[in-house]
C-alpha cells in the first residue's frame, strides 16, 4: 500500500520508460488504467520537456513521473520538471545524490533505479521515495549485473521505502513473484512493447512476438554509436551475429562499422551499431538495429491494449497471491 499512496495509483503497474518506444500514448494509457506511467524525455531540450509534459497532460490527468538520464545533461531538464509542477521524475543511469536531493526540493517524488543494495542505500539517503531495481533479465540499458530474482529481496532488506522490480517481468506470474520477493510493485518494458500503444517498427515488433527466452543478448559495448559504454540487452540479429562471428571484436574493429542501415522519419541516417529504437517510419535495414528485449520476450506472443495488460497482470497476480495458490502447492 505504501507505494500505492506515494504514487497516488490504484495498481502498483508502473510502465518502464522506453525511450523511442514510450511515448504519450502509451504513457497515458497506463496512467488511465490505474498504473503510473513514466515518460522519457531524456535527450531533449529543456522547452522540449516543458513540451512533452504538457502533450501528455492532454491525454491524462492522473499522476506520471518524467524519465531523465544521468549521464546525459539532465539539469534544465530537470528545473523544467520542477517548473511543471509533474507528480515525480524517474533518475537512471548513475547515481547522482544531488539530484535526488535537488528534485525533493523542487516537490517531486524521486524513483531511483538501481542495480544493487548498496547504491538503493545511497539514493535513499539522499532522499529518495521509491527504488527500482533493474535486474539483468531487462530489455533495453541495463545498469547491473545481478538478476531480479537476488537483486530485489537484497534491495527491499537495505532500504526502508517501496521497492518497485524491473527485469524479466511480463505476466501475472513474474508480478506475484516479484511481490513475494518483497517489491511492492512492479516496472513492465518489454511486454509494454507489445502494446498497440507502442510506437516500434512493424518488424521489431514481429520479432518480439516470435523471440523465445534464448533469443536476447546481453552486451556491453556493442550498440555503443551515441551512447558509449552503456551495457544493454537486445534481440540477437544480424548485426549481432556478424559481430560474435568477428570474434567479438572492440569497437572500432567490428564488421562495416559506420555503415548506414538506414533513416530516422526525419531522414538522419541509422548506421550499424547505433543505439537507436526503430520508430514505425523508420527506414531501412530494421532487423539489424538494435532491437531491445528482455529475456522475458517469450511471455510476449499477442499485441493488446496496455490497459488491457495491466488488468491481465493484476488480476492474474492477485489470483495466485491468494490462498487458493498456496493451497495447490503445500498438503498442509
Ligand atoms: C525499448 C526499450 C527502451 C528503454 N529505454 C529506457 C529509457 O529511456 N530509460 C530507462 O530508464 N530505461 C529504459 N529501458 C529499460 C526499462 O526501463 C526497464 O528497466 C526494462 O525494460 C525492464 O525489463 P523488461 O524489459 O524485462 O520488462 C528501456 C527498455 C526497453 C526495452
Amino acid at each position: 500500500m505504501r507505494l500505492l499512496e506515494a504514487l497516488r495509483i490504484e495498481k502498483p503497474i508502473l510502465s518502464a520508460p522506453m525511450a523511442g518506444a514510450a511515448g504519450p500514448e502509451l504513457v497515458a494509457a497506463v496512467c488511465n488504467a490505474g498504473g503510473y506511467g513514466v515518460i522519457p524525455l531524456w535527450g531533449k531540450t529543456k522547452e522540449q520537456v516543458g513540451t512533452g509534459i504538457d502533450e501528455l497532460r492532454e491525454l491524462t490527468d492522473q499522476n506520471f513521473a518524467v524519465n531523465l538520464n544521468l549521464s546525459f545533461p539532465y539539469v534544465d531538464q530537470l528545473e523544467m520538471c520542477i517548473e511543471k509542477g509533474v507528480h515525480g521524475v524517474s533518475l537512471f543511469w548513475g547515481m547522482e545524490p544531488s539530484a535526488i536531493e535537488r528534485a525533493k526540493a523542487g516537490g517531486l517524488t524521486v524513483l531511483s533505479s538501481v542495480g544493487t543494495a548498496e547504491e538503493a542505500r545511497t539514493a535513499t539517503e539522499a532522499g529518495a521515495d521509491v527504488i527500482v531495481a533493474q535486474g539483468w533479465e531487462a530489455g533495453g540499458h541495463v545498469w547491473g549485473k545481478v538478476s531480479t530474482l537476488a537483486l530485489v529481496p537484497a534491495v527491499v532488506d537495505a532500504v526502508d521505502v517501496p521497492v518497485v522490480a524491473a527485469g524479466g517481468i511480463a505476466d501475472g506470474r513474474g508480478m506475484a513473484a516479484a511481490i513475494m520477493l518483497g517489491a511492492s510493485g512492479v516496472w513492465i518494458g518489454t511486454r509494454l512493447l507489445a502494446s498497440s500503444e507502442a510506437t516500434i517498427h512493424e518488424v521489431y515488433r514481429k520479432r518480439i512476438l516470435q523471440a523465445s527466452e534464448d533469443d536476447t543478448q546481453w552486451a556491453h559495448d556493442l550498440y555503443d554509436v551515441a551512447w558509449p559504454d552503456a551495457p544493454h540487452r537486445a534481440l540477437s540479429n544480424s548485426t549481432s551475429q556478424g559481430w560474435i562471428d568477428a570474434g567479438c571484436s572492440a569497437p572500432g574493429q567490428r564488421p562495416n562499422e559506420g555503415e548506414q542501415i538506414g533513416r530516422r522519419p526525419n531522414g538522419d541516417p541509422v548506421v550499424r551499431y547505433q543505439s537507436y529504437t526503430p520508430l514505425p517510419e523508420t527506414s531501412g535495414d530494421v532487423e539489424a538495429m538494435s532491437l531491445w528485449s528482455g529475456q522475458g520476450v517469450s511471455m510476449v506472443r499477442e499485441i493488446m491494449p496496455a490497459a488491457d495488460i495491466i488488468d491481465e497482470i493484476c488480476q492474474t497476480a492477485k489470483r495466485l497471491l491468494s490462498s487458493e495458490q498456496s493451497a495447490l502447492m503445500f498438503s498442509k
